[in-house]
């Protein structure tokens, strides 16, 4: 445990540090989060701890990552709280710009991710994948730092950030950290706290759905008769409605054909106010 967290603000003071971490031969990990801190960002963290020299981590809820009707108003932001919480982890530095100074006046540079970024939650919420594209691009670029780690919850967005890091020769490796989850399953979220208790009882039947579909193709099942029963479990559950249940290619989310491909069944559906995603290996 680090005694103290220190918080930077500016760009310039985030690399001043990062270099100079670097130029003492030590490598630095980076966990992008929006703050809203729950065991799954802590489980980054510890992947960085393990893997890297010094790890910083970053607070920033981005505008430009949602909708005009999503829920940037609401989103949990508490900055004490997320600090004690990566102080208390191990997290050696915080940076935690405010707006400004992520997008200065005149800002009109993005970065778009076409295919992968257009599909699933490309597709049901438009401009999500190039706001989280800029600011994720933006970051890396920031930072340089040698290693950055993000949750396989957010399935697409990871195979997004390994695809643009690829493309914009961004030279730092980018690591997926496994899914933590409740004890019934339910994969953690900032979002989950919009659940009332009876959509929380109702909630670990996303995980549920998506373990026994993916083990019905494993057993050669037809693909779109085990979606098409997946997409029916959830709405019987009490899901109000369900954007996707999906065998995809584990990389190129395209279409999952071959059983010797990687695969992962991916899926989004509504749940009152809340809108939940997860998704399991094939
Ligand atoms: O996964 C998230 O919390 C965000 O999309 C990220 C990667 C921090 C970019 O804002």
């Amino acid at each position: 445990m680090t005694d103290t967290l220190d918080i930077v603000r500016t760009v310039q003071e985030l690399r001043h540090r990062i270099r100079a971490w670097q130029g003492e031969g030590l490598r630095v990990g980076l966990v992008p989060t929006m703050g809203g801190l729950h065991d799954g960002h802590l489980a980054l963290v510890k992947a960085s701890l393990k893997n890297t020299d010094r790890t910083v981590a970053t607070l920033f809820v981005n505008p430009k990552q949602f909708g005009p009707y999503e829920d940037f108003g609401e989103y949990p932001r508490d900055e004490d709280r997320d600090a004690k919480l990566f102080k208390e982890e191990g997290t050696h530095m915080l940076f935690a710009p405010d707006a400004a100074e992520m997008y200065p006046d005149g800002f009109s540079t993005s970065v778009s991710v076409a295919a992968i970024g257009d599909v699933l939650e490309g597709a049901f919420r438009p401009g999500f994948f190039t706001g989280v594209a800029t600011i994720v691009t933006k970051l890396l670029v920031q930072a340089g730092a040698d290693q950055a780690f993000f949750g396989e919850k957010d399935y697409q967005q990871l195979q997004v950030i390994k695809r643009l890091a690829l493309d914009l020769n961004i030279p730092t490796d980018i690591t997926g950290v496994p899914t933590v989850r409740e004890d019934d399953g339910l994969a953690l979220s900032s979002r989950n706290q919009y659940l009332t208790p009876a959509e929380r009882n109702i909630a670990p039947v996303l995980y549920k759905t998506l373990c026994a579909a993916a083990e019905k193709i494993h057993q050669g099942n037809d693909i779109a008769v085990a979606e098409a029963w997946a997409t029916e479990e959830l709405l019987a559950a009490g899901f109000t409605h369900v954007d996707y249940v999906t065998a995809r290619d584990g990389a190129t989310l395209d279409a999952y054909t071959a059983p010797s491909q990687s695969g992962r069944v991916l899926a989004a559906a509504k749940l009152g106010k809340a809108r939940l995603i997860d998704n399991v290996s094939l």
